[in-house]
């Protein structure tokens, strides 16, 4: 089996290394490249992915390259990790918004859409490199904003699955709080990419007893201090929303904390300093402490469990909080929106499960940004001015007409260089 990492000189690559290496009997991979355009940090980390194999006796085989089309060619699965512009865009993503008094994020808000028109057409690209390589071949997208670009691959007719770790980092956290295997726990994960809420928490399966009151009762201090919101916040809802969701619900409080503080950009990219010096270390041949503060957490056992269940073989879990196709799942959205749902998995692709019937209070949200989605991705595609202003007005976060004008000079001056169309 082989697999390409596209992005594969991202300092988050040791972690799905370690990943591939551990889990080898779920994912048997005979050859993994890793492709990326910076061929410093390729040849940093490549060695010290080929060292974390050799540790744990993996006998696949190792390659990194810079071209892409080399790299896709027999690859079973392409897994999609690339960040356009680097740490230095995402700066400028968080950064710029603030002075609206927006958001200055790399996936919600105007950051977020100036990241999608950066993104989406270079990801066009690449599936189109393997496609003709390999029809057969999936597409695993963990590039952000994921549920933009899963939702540009699909409409583009492309075999590919959205991944983010917000799911899988919520059943683990759960699963230690209450004492149990991981496996065990069955999340009612609902919503798009980065605006989720868990509405239930079952032991053993979909069918499984319902433990959301009682987790929210026994733990609801040490969840919502993780989460950084309000105790109270959480008994209100009754459901446990994802940290992104802050963004929404203290919206205010955040910018405030974001304009006096360095950005995540920054703090990220002088984490990748220290750990590129570390990855050149020939001594190394594990993945540093440090690279579980550079986030991305349990990344790697949600990769291969969803690369094993869509390439067969009997590996990876039958259910899997994925980014895939909407087709009536939520009634209240089109049915070429992608939503974020446990759906089964396998060679054929994700079908989403039902999905109990959701309050106003989630449904408005979730209607409103797949709208700002569905404009985003036409900006992304179709590009100009009007079309980005269009977009950000949709923002259930922006939604002022002189803050999208002003927005969208902004997003097109900081990022001309990767527009083909400004
Ligand atoms: C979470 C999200 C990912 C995102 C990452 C950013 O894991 O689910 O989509 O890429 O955070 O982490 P960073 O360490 O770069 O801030
Ligand atoms: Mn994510």
């Amino acid at each position: 089996m082989k697999l390409a990492v596209v992005g594969g000189g991202s300092t988050y690559t040791p972690e799905l290394i370690d990943g591939f290496a551990r889990l080898r009997d779920t994912l048997p991979l005979t050859e993994l490249v890793l492709v990326d355009p910076a061929a410093d940090r390729l040849e940093l980390v490549g060695g010290l992915a080929r060292r974390i194999f050799a540790k744990q006796g993996h006998p696949g085989k190792i390659v990194t390259t810079g071209d892409p089309d080399a790299a896709v060619a027999d690859a079973d699965a392409v897994l999609l990790q690339l960040r356009v512009g680097g740490q230095a865009a995402r700066q400028q993503d968080e950064t710029w918004p603030l002075e609206c008094g927006c958001v200055g994020q790399e996936t919600t808000g105007a950051g977020g859409l100036a990241k999608a028109l950066r993104t989406v057409p270079v990801v066009l690209d690449i599936a189109e490199r393997v496609r003709r390589a390999n029809p057969d071949a999936w597409i695993i997208d963990f590039t952000n904003p994921v549920g933009i670009v899963t939702r540009a691959l699909l409409q583009a007719g492309h075999r590919a699955v959205g991944l983010c770790n917000v799911a899988i980092g919520f059943q683990r956290k759960f699963a230690a709080l209450l004492g149990i295997a991981p496996s065990d726990v069955h999340l009612g994960h609902v919503g798009l990419n980065h605006l989720t809420w868990e509405t239930s928490v079952r032991l053993g399966g979909p069918d499984g007893a319902e433990v959301l009151p009682e987790l929210l009762a026994e733990h609801g201090d040490a969840i919502a201090d993780d989460l950084r919101l309000p105790r109270p916040l959480l008994d209100r809802l009754g459901v446990i929303p994802s940290y992104y969701l802050r963004y929404f619900y203290a919206h205010d409080e955040v910018v405030r904390e974001l304009r006096t503080k360095p950005s995540r950009a920054a703090e990220v990219a002088a984490m990748e300093r220290e750990l590129l010096t570390m990855y050149g270390d020939p001594g190394l041949d594990e993945k540093p402490e440090l690279l579980a503060a550079r986030g991305g957490a349990f990344y790697s056992e949600a990769a291969v469990d969803l690369a094993a269940a869509l390439l067969g073989g009997g590996g990876g879990s039958p259910v899997q909080v994925v980014n895939v196709r909407n087709d009536g799942t939520l009634p209240f959205l089109p049915d070429d929106a992608v939503i974020e749902a446990p759906a089964r998995v396998d060679r054929r692709g994700a079908a989403p499960l039902p999905v109990p019937e959701l309050d106003p209070l989630y449904t408005g949200l979730i209607a409103a940004v797949t709208a700002y989605e569905d404009l985003a991705l036409e900006a992304a595609l179709r590009g100009g001015r009007d079309r980005v202003f269009k977009a950000l007005l949709s923002h259930p976060l922006i939604g002022q007409s002189a803050h999208a004008d002003t927005l969208a000079d902004q997003l097109i001056a900081h990022n001309r260089e990767h527009l083909t169309w400004a």
